[in-house]
């Protein structure tokens, strides 16, 4: 089984995004999956002209030869897609929707109903992940901002052959690499690489396991109180992270 993740972060591996990432994937591994990361801030791939010329004269390709169409013979080949993307404005990165947009060629411009809605047709039907799981860290330290993204997941999962599988979001995310936290995360980590395992074991991420990767890593107010004492003492150019210890 083929596991591809994508990571919208602009710091890459460096971000707090791909700290749940990588625990996720090592589960993924020890399941029995082979898993590949790709870094998009590392890829060339120029915005979606809205041209359509993937739908028209050239169907199935776009008009950039830039490093998409390498990719998407990637997206093709996988079992399993996983976007890990730091809530950018409520939504994803805009590294992300590039991303996303440029996926395009890989559906048909026809529209069919399927059960009881329309929908565009993927353009290969055999070949194309049948799950999707997402990753996504923020900053803010409450759950329901992550509401619109969700929403956008459910979506483009909606076609009756693409499943949206998981997903775990985490508030406060930029807990997740202050060094001095880390033994007080372990619980959380160790609970990603769990649903690594059951995504690939089972097909979803078990309630109980749910159940802790839904868990605030920090009470909401001490978080907001730390949270301004750090920008307080970044703008007086001070050490801010000392307030976090
Ligand atoms: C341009 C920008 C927009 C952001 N928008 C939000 C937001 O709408 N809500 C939120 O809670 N955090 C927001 N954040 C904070 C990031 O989501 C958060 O720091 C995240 O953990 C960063 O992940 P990364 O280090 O993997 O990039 C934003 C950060 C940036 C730079």
């Amino acid at each position: 089984m083929k596991l591809l993740a994508f990571n919208g972060s602009s710091r890459g591996d460096l971000g707090n995004t791909d700290r749940i990432l990588q625990p996720f994937l090592r589960g993924a591994r020890e399941a029995g999956a082979e898993t590949e990361v790709i870094y998009l801030k590392e890829k060339k791939i120029n915005h979606c002209t809205g041209c359509l010329t993937c739908w028209s004269k050239t169907p199935g390709a776009c008009v950039y030869k830039d490093d998409m169409p390498g990719l998407l013979e990637k997206v093709r080949r996988a079992d399993i897609l996983l976007y890990a993307t730091p809530l950018y404005i409520y939504t994803v990165s805009g590294l992300m929707k590039n991303f996303m947009d440029r996926i395009i060629p890989l559906i048909s411009p026809q529209i069919v109903k399927r059960g009881d809605q329309y929908i565009h047709p993927m353009r290969y039907q055999e070949e194309w992940p049948k799950k999707l799981v997402l990753i996504s860290s923020c900053a803010y330290p409450e759950r329901h901002h992550f509401s619109g993204l969700l929403e956008t997941m459910r979506l483009f999962t909606s076609g009756p052959d693409f499943e949206f599988a998981a997903a775990i979001l985490c508030p406060a995310g930029d807990l997740l690499k202050v060094p001095e936290l880390q033994a007080s995360i372990k619980w959380y980590l160790e609970a990603a690489l769990l649903a690594g395992q059951e995504v690939v074991r089972q097909g979803y991420i078990t309630p109980e396991t749910q159940s802790v990767l839904n868990r605030n890593l920090i009470d909401p107010e001490v978080y907001s109180r730390m949270a301004c004492a750090f920008w307080k003492n970044v703008r007086a150019g001070k050490d801010g992270a000392a307030e976090l210890r």
